[in-house]
């Protein structure tokens, strides 16, 4: 049976989801917690240690004012309630992204991920402002300034996740089949599932029939 220690995830579909159900994008965004705290809890369930989250990437920019205020003021108030929950339960929130948001937004994630870093449970990786290009050119830019020798193990440290084993699974729900600029270095490896349920159907379910489908996979790593 494969190990499994990483669960990567594009939440897609908040959107679409919204419009149909609430005739709202917004209220998709909403729903889309519910899932978060489903997948979480059932992460912990399968003694996962590591759940990276895409949450807004670097071109997320590009979406209307409106709605990006919401998505954060969104993310404001559920780590707000959320928190001391969060940390009862013994879990590690790690932001990968650039923190340029809000005063008050930057504090409070400094102050979440100050908070839980010494719980071990699982770590949350939240990506936000995230991408991947950008992450990748600013690892070589550093590696540049210290005069680092170029090469793979180098490289990771200075990544966002060089502390953490790369994903062995990415899901992506929305059913759209790209990666929209998330891990790419990370995932060179990954098993892929593309789902066809939007990020506020998804639930436990359909997450252990994935979990199982990859513990039944042959992983060659170019081998045979
Ligand atoms: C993903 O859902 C969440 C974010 C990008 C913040 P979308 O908002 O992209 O939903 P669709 O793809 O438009 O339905
Ligand atoms: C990817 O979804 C980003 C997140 C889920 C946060 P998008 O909906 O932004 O991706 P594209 O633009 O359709 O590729
Ligand atoms: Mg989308």
């Amino acid at each position: 049976m494969n190990p499994l220690n990483h669960v990567a995830i594009i939440m897609d579909g908040n959107g679409r989801w919204g419009l149909k159900h609430r005739n709202s994008r917004n209220e998709g965004h909403k729903a889309g917690l519910h899932t978060v705290e489903k997948i979480i809890k059932e992460t912990i369930r399968q003694k996962i240690k590591y759940l990276t989250l895409y949450a807004f990437s670097t071109e997320n920019w590009k979406r209307p004012k409106i709605e990006i205020n919401y998505l954060f003021k969104l993310l404001e108030n559920f780590l707000s309630n959320k928190l001391e929950d969060l940390h009862k339960k013994n879990i590690k929130l790690n932001i990968i992204g650039v923190k340029n948001f809000s005063k008050k937004l930057n504090k409070l994630l400094y102050l979440s991920e100050k908070k839980t870093s010494k719980n071990e449970i699982l770590q949350i990786n939240l990506a936000l402002n995230y991408g991947s290009k950008f992450e990748i050119v600013n690892a070589l830019k550093k590696m540049n300034q210290n005069n680092d020798t170029i090469n793979e193990k180098n490289f990771k440290k200075y990544l966002q996740t060089k502390d953490i084993p790369d994903p062995e699974i990415l899901i992506r729900t929305g059913n759209t089949k790209r990666l929209s600029n998330f891990l790419l270095w990370q995932l060179a490896y990954a098993e892929i599932f593309f789902e066809k349920k939007l990020w506020p159907d998804f639930n436990e379910k359909d997450y252990i029939k994935i979990i199982k489908k990859f513990k039944s996979i042959k992983r060659n790593f170019g081998k045979i």
